[in-house]
């Protein structure tokens, strides 16, 4: 049956960054798909509540706190989600954010934060549940990079390099773990987020006019995307980057334009 190839029934995904935003939206998407989960975020009580919405709906669902910017930690918290939940299928790597920041005002400090965050993280992630992953000869890795790894992105200099390398290691990682583990990655465009709203508030006109579909994307839009990149639907889709972004074009916004900018 069709349907049965984009199921996540019997899986189970470990999502970082699970507490809010886009992480939320694919831990609850995942759990009306079948998936049994684990929620991975800094502060319990957030990891806490996208596990409970999906015990609520039957799913088997673990909360975990995870600072995915140390390897670690990230190394124990897969140790005992392997223990807890029995195997792994599942990856999704989207903790992350942006940071708007002119690029001669950067410190060293800084730059290193936005590109652990933004790349290492899901580098010590993968590492770690991809040897199991291996092991078990089956796995699907999605790792949510962004539209500003493709386009010129003033004021954000180091995180569309890390996502721009979120790609790379995308493409790399298929080959290293193929043929049995797949290894994609979303680039979503202007997404609604409680991370992302301040900032992009007062551009979204601007946003919304370069944009075919004409409104900004919602985290289940990338979540449905997610799905079908993690589900059996996508077995011979590896290494590939999915543009989910209503089909945004460049949009020049000057640094001093974004809210938050420092
Ligand atoms: N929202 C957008 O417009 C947009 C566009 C392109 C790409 N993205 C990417 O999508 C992902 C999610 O973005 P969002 O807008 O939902 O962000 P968000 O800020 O709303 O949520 C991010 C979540 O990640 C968690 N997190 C942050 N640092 C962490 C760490 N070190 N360890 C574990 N958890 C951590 C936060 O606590 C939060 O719950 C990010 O990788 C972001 O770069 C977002």
């Amino acid at each position: 049956m069709i349907l049965d190839e984009f199921s996540l029934h019997g899986k189970v995904a470990i999502i970082t960054g699970a507490g809010r935003g886009i992480g939320r939206g694919i831990a609850a998407a995942f759990a009306e798909a079948g998936s049994d989960i684990v929620c991975w975020d800094l502060a319990m009580e957030q990891a806490e509540a996208a596990a409970a919405a999906a015990r609520s709906m039957g799913r088997r669902a673990l909360a975990q706190v995870c600072d995915v910017t140390d390897s670690r930690q990230v190394e124990s918290m897969v140790a005992s989600s392997i223990r807890e939940m029995g195997h792994i299928d599942i990856l999704v790597n989207n903790a992350g954010g942006a940071a708007y920041c002119p690029a001669l005002k950067y410190s060293d400090k800084r730059w290193e934060g936005v590109v652990r965050l933004n790349l290492a993280a899901a580098f010590f992630c993968t590492r770690a549940v991809a040897k199991h992953m291996m092991e078990r000869r089956t796995g699907s890795i999605i790792n949510i990079s962004s539209g500003n790894s493709q386009v010129p992105a003033p004021g954000m200099v180091a995180y569309s390099a890390a996502k721009a390398g979120i790609n790379a290691m995308t493409k790399t990682l298929a080959w290293e773990l193929g043929p049995h583990v797949r290894v994609n990655c979303i680039l979503p465009g202007a997404i609604e987020t409680e991370g992302s709203m301040p900032a992009l508030a007062p551009v979204v006109d601007r946003l919304l006019a370069g944009t075919p579909r004409g409104r900004m994307g919602k985290p289940r839009d990338i979540a449905l995307a997610a799905i079908f990149l993690a589900s059996s639907a996508a077995d011979f889709i590896t290494g590939e980057k999915l543009e989910v972004d209503g089909g945004m074009e460049f949009v020049h916004l000057d640094p001093s334009e974004v809210g938050g900018s420092r």
